[in-house]
């Protein structure tokens, strides 16, 4: 039988920026809350474009694809700042912090860019409409948003980095067989810059 992989594209973070997330705020008392999921700071990212199972087969389309993307896109910086939630305030699924206005738009049209070479190459994905995040926490059935939301938002929501660039886009296959989901990147296109 032919291979799935659980494909997503995604920009990556420097590395100063993760040692900083981690202990600033994935290690801070506002996300050790039961039913609360912290991400894994190894697996923070920004993603751009869900595409989900798909047969092995297709990486070769997947790379091409996105080497015409990142063809005519220059290196741009971004900054994260502030938080919130999905889907709403009394019952949040999804924390995360957001990315400043200018770098939103650039990340927007990164994204549209990759999701439309993508589905020239025959290859689809999430069609919701593309919401700059970068994904902080997961919710479970036992967190009480009632209690433990509001300091959790206010702790994300002071949160500023400083800008850093975004200089490559990666395509990484997600293996959710080992109870955590883990992360191996699969492809790696450099933006011009
Ligand atoms: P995120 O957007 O909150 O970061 C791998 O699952 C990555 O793809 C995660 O980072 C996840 O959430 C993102 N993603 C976007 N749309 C998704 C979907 N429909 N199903 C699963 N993950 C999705």
């Amino acid at each position: 039988m032919e291979n799935h992989l659980r494909l997503f594209i995604a920009a990556s973070l420097p590395s100063e920026l993760i040692t900083r997330l981690d202990r600033d705020i994935l290690t801070a008392p506002e996300l050790r809350k039961s039913g609360l999921r912290p991400v894994p700071a190894q697996n923070l990212h920004l993603t751009l474009h869900f595409i989900g199972e798909t047969p092995e087969t297709k990486l070769p389309d997947i790379d091409s694809a996105l080497e015409r993307a990142v063809g005519g896109i220059a290196v741009f910086r971004v900054r994260l700042v502030g938080g919130g939630c999905f889907p709403n305030r009394r019952s949040p699924r999804v924390f995360w912090i957001g990315i400043d206005s200018e770098a939103s738009q650039a990340l927007g049209s990164l994204a549209k860019t990759v999701k439309n070479e993508l589905q020239k190459a025959g290859i689809g994905g999430d069609p919701k409409p593309f919401r700059p995040h970068l994904t902080i926490a997961r919710v479970g059935e036992r967190f009480d948003a009632d209690q433990d939301a509001g300091a959790l938002l206010k702790k994300l929501d002071a949160f500023n980095s400083d800008p850093f660039e975004i200089n490559e886009i990666v395509c990484c296959a997600s293996d959710l067989s080992r109870g955590k989901p883990v992360y191996e990147k699969v492809i790696e296109k450099r933006l011009i810059g």
